[in-house]
């Protein structure tokens, strides 16, 4: 039985907070969320039983049905809140949320109370990720220009075609992500398509591009999120330094990425 007052008393000790606090320290130092931009959010699958000390006003109505995550905590970064400050003041920036039984309504327990406007999208990913891959309970989102500046060529702007063009380019990329890079066309920030769309996506892809507006990651942890995110904007990076030196950068032959992924046991995930 756990009550709303111990998740307020202990939450400066939970272990999670360390976790946003240096994952913000790092996208900060990248420049990838720049002013308010980007959030996080880390679920903790195990069930509890919260005692009958939040009143049934405070439940709020969430905007996507999340049957699986039923009965869990979800850490959620506040909407506005900036990196470098979530950085060294975790406690301020970050939220812990009940998700009720019935998996339509979620309550505030401790820290910021003001969620990421981007909750549907969190919401809707971390399901679906509690039903497919529940290995990976992290979602990082963040605004990096190489990434964003992809969807400014229409023939990169779908999935197959980024995959195939960027990670190409570096030998351990599609080690890494065999499944290549999710696509999202066009949604309003924030919106429940933006979060549905993106659920669809996560069931095989670690990484799903917003088109022109961002990227999102998965990890075991943000710190592992911020690992993917890393290894893309790193292709991205050679991608934009090649054509500015006026290459266009064909990137490995199909046979040698396919050698390499059959050497490390990954061609099964490489679509
Ligand atoms: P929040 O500050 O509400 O998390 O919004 C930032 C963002 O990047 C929306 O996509
Ligand atoms: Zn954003």
């Amino acid at each position: 039985m756990h009550t709303r007052q111990a998740f307020i008393d202990n939450f400066a000790d939970l272990p999670e907070l360390a976790d946003f606090a240096n994952t913000a320290h790092w996208l900060s130092l990248r420049g990838w969320s720049e002013g308010a931009g980007g959030n996080m959010s880390v679920r903790i699958d195990r069930k509890i039983t919260l005692l009958r000390d939040i009143p049934s006003d405070d439940y709020i109505q969430l905007p996507v049905h999340v049957p699986f995550l039923a009965d869990t905590l979800i850490y959620l970064t506040g909407s506005g809140t900036r990196t470098r400050e979530t950085a060294l003041n975790p406690t301020q920036d970050v939220g812990l949320y009940y998700i009720a039984k019935d998996g339509q309504s979620y309550c505030w327990l401790a820290g910021n109370s003001s969620p990421t406007s981007e909750l549907p999208a969190h919401c809707a990913i971390h399901n679906a990720l509690a039903e497919h891959r529940p290995d990976d309970k992290a979602i990082m989102h963040t605004h990096p220009a190489n990434l964003i500046s992809l969807c400014h060529v229409p023939e990169l702007a779908n999935s197959k075609a980024v995959s195939d063009k960027i990670l190409r380019l570096q030998s351990e990329a599609r080690l890494h992500l065999p499944e290549g890079i999710g696509y999202v066309p066009h949604q309003i920030p924030g919106s429940l398509e933006l979060g549905l769309a993106s659920a669809k996506l996560v069931n095989v892809h670690r990484l799903v591009l917003w088109h022109m507006h961002g990227c999102l990651a998965t990890g075991t942890s943000l710190a592992h999120a911020f690992d993917y995110m890393e290894v893309f904007e790193k292709c991205a990076r050679m991608y934009w330094t090649l054509r500015a030196a006026g290459i266009d950068p064909v990137g490995m032959k199909e046979e040698d990425i396919v050698k390499t992924l059959t050497e490390f046991g990954r061609l099964d995930r490489y679509t």
